[in-house]
């Protein structure tokens, strides 16, 4: 079975407010998600850099009073990409119309969209990266000069024809920068990376949440919440609901110092966050591999996982806690990931963090 609690992948619930699924009666945790989503720049907290640019950019469309350029989000998942679709839309007071790339399988899914768009609105193209070549065709004229070919007919009967499309904003997210084609890439007037979430962030968004969700937190069971969720806000969100769960069943609902630790125990967090496949690629590239260096798909096999979910999902933030390293030869364990799993690192190991940091 996954980890649901720590997967940073939305849940049917968080799908739901994702507009990516819609059951006939949403259930009530799927009106609470959607309902911890900020609405604006103000609201949004942390990614200070990337705030401000926004906001400069959309102040000045507003100014000028036209579409805002074309934006691309990327980072890993839950850190609020589309989130910031929706801000941007609700900030120019333009309707949002959302996509994904896997869902736009031919030309003619982007153009019926693309005829449906008002002036000024926002597309939001979710994995952007998962565009297909004859779909980017389509968007290049599209988001450069706003105009649409299309083309009528087969074989030497076909006749192509031009539509004006209103100007309007893309909006791309991908958890893979790295596999945007160039052309596209170059279309967008701001690319911006989102990162991890600093833990003070973290405490404030759970702060907020709690809030709103009406459950009684302490500060110091925020801390606990934010220590633990991982960098990222939609798992910070979903242990908070977890752990007002436990504080509600075992005692009288206020979310406590004490509280949350049990609560993230009881749903197997450890104290770096890390779920059950974060610790099976430590476990796997310690005690299989020896601390590697090892493939990544050899990796990936290990813990039966895909290959780009170890590389989009996992790696980002073990790399980040300074768990895991990426070389030429391939991933390694530092001495910190054998420390973790209640290992003794071997010299090599040892050898090897102190060439490359330069600690003692
Ligand atoms: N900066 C933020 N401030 C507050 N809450 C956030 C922030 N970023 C994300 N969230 C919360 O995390 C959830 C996941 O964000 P989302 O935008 O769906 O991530 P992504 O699209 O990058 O996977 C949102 O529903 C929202 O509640
Ligand atoms: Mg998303």
């Amino acid at each position: 079975m996954r980890n649901e609690i720590l997967t940073p992948f939305a849940t049917e619930e968080e799908a739901f407010e994702d507009g990516a699924f819609s059951p006939a009666a949403p259930s009530e945790a799927a009106l609470e998600a959607g309902s911890l989503r900020p609405r604006d720049l103000e609201e949004f907290v942390g990614q200070a850099e990337l705030k401000e640019r926004l906001h400069i950019i959309l102040e000045a469309a507003r100014r000028r009073g036209q579409a805002a350029d074309h934006l691309l989000f990327g980072g890993p998942p839950g850190l609020g990409k589309t989130t910031l679709a929706g801000i941007v839309a609700n900030e120019m007071g333009v309707q949002l119309h959302i996509t994904s790339g896997p869902t736009l399988e031919r030309a003619g899914d982007l153009a019926a969209i693309l005829t449906k768009l008002g002036e000024g609105d926002v597309l939001f193209i979710d994995e952007i990266h998962r565009l297909s070549r004859a779909v980017e065709e389509v968007l290049y004229p599209a988001v450069e000069d706003f105009q649409l070919d299309i083309v009528l007919g087969k074989g030497p009967a076909a006749r192509s024809l031009r539509l004006d499309l209103p100007r309007f904003t893309l909006v791309g997210a991908t958890t893979r920068t790295g596999l945007i084609t160039g052309p596209l890439r170059d279309r967008f007037g701001l690319v911006a990376r989102l990162e991890f979430y600093e833990v003070s962030d973290l405490e404030m968004i759970v702060s907020r949440a709690a809030s709103i969700l009406a459950a009684e937190l302490s500060s110091e069971g925020a801390l606990q919440i934010a220590r633990r969720s991982r960098g990222t806000p939609r798992i910070a969100n979903r242990l908070l609901r977890r752990v007002r769960d436990f504080a509600e069943v075992t005692g009288d609902g206020f979310i406590t110092d004490i509280v949350a630790s049990r609560g993230l125990e009881v749903f197997g967090v450890d104290e770096l966050g890390l779920d059950k496949v974060d610790r099976a690629v430590l476990s796997a590239l310690c005690e299989l591999f020896g601390g590697g260096p090892v493939g990544l798909s050899t990796l990936a096999i290990a813990v039966a996982e895909p290959t780009e979910t170890v590389e989009d999902v996992y790696e980002p933030f073990l790399i980040q806690q300074g768990l895991l390293m990426r070389t030429p030869r391939g991933r390694v364990a530092t001495p910190a990931a054998w420390r973790h799993m209640g290992l003794i690192p071997p010299p090599a190991a040892q050898a090897l963090n102190s060439s490359l940091f330069d600690s003692p």
